[in-house]
């Protein structure tokens, strides 16, 4: 489980994050909405332990950030809103280096059938030459070969197309479900969101964004 209570965090004196308080339970894909700037990467950013909050305590399966970080690191999967590859390499090099990267060890065929459950069956093909969406579910790929607990994506799905949307948020739900990780991801297609997640949570205080939500029929969780 992951426990977020009173999370705030300013840069200088613009305060971005406002006391935010929430969990996430194993099997849940939480997905989190707001408009641009509202501070949607800089809560994933926290999460995934690349930047701390300036107050509040984030604990992840009763380990708590401030003092087991090495042990909370092993436990996640993160995907920035950039993708991080080695574009000279193919499908099958990258997995294989972030494999040796991660915590565990995985056979060539495991890293495989990782790939070809995000529907990316291009394992010979370099990455330079792989449409945006391949590469998307690449760096997914990639983010699940230490079998993380908590999986944070920013935008996994902006600016791929339709098929390809569907194929990772099917995928990310089944995967919440049959391996009980809990999944947050961030996305702008309220109705992927409204497909794909048990749970959403709106930072901001947009009434736009509300409106949204409710007109789907979907109280949102205000952050
Ligand atoms: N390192 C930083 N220093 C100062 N301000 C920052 C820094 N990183 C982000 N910000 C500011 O924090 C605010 C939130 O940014 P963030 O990237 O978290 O928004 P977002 O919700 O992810 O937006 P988008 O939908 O455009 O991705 C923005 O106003 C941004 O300018
Ligand atoms: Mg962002």
């Amino acid at each position: 489980m992951l426990d977020v209570q009173s999370l705030s965090k300013a840069y200088g004196r613009k305060q971005i994050l406002k006391n935010l308080s929430f969990s996430v339970k194993p099997g849940e894909v939480i997905g989190l909405v707001g408009e641009n700037g509202a501070g949607k990467s800089t809560l994933l950013h926290i999460l995934a332990t690349l930047s701390n909050p300036t107050s509040g305590t984030v604990m992840l399966n009763n380990h708590s950030y401030q003092t087991s970080i090495k042990k909370i690191r092993k436990r996640i999967g993160f995907v920035s809103q950039d993708i991080a590859l080695w574009e000279e390499f193919t499908v099958k090099e990258n997995m294989i280096f972030f494999e040796k990267l991660s915590w565990n060890d995985k056979t060539n065929e495991e890293l495989r059938q990782l790939c070809s459950d995000m529907k990316l069956n291009k394992w010979n093909d370099t990455v330079k030459n792989l449409s945006g969406g391949m590469k998307r579910k690449l760096n997914i790929a990639v983010s699940l070969i230490h079998d993380p607990d908590l999986l944070l994506l920013d935008e996994p799905t902006a600016g791929i197309d339709l098929k390809s949307r569907k194929e990772i948020g099917s995928y990310l739900s089944s995967l919440a479900k049959a391996q009980d990780k809990m999944i947050i991801y961030t996305s702008h297609d309220m109705d992927e969101i409204m497909q794909v997640c048990d749970r959403i949570y709106c930072i901001g205080d947009d009434p736009f964004y509300h409106e949204v939500l409710e007109s789907y029929g979907k109280n949102p969780e205000l952050l």
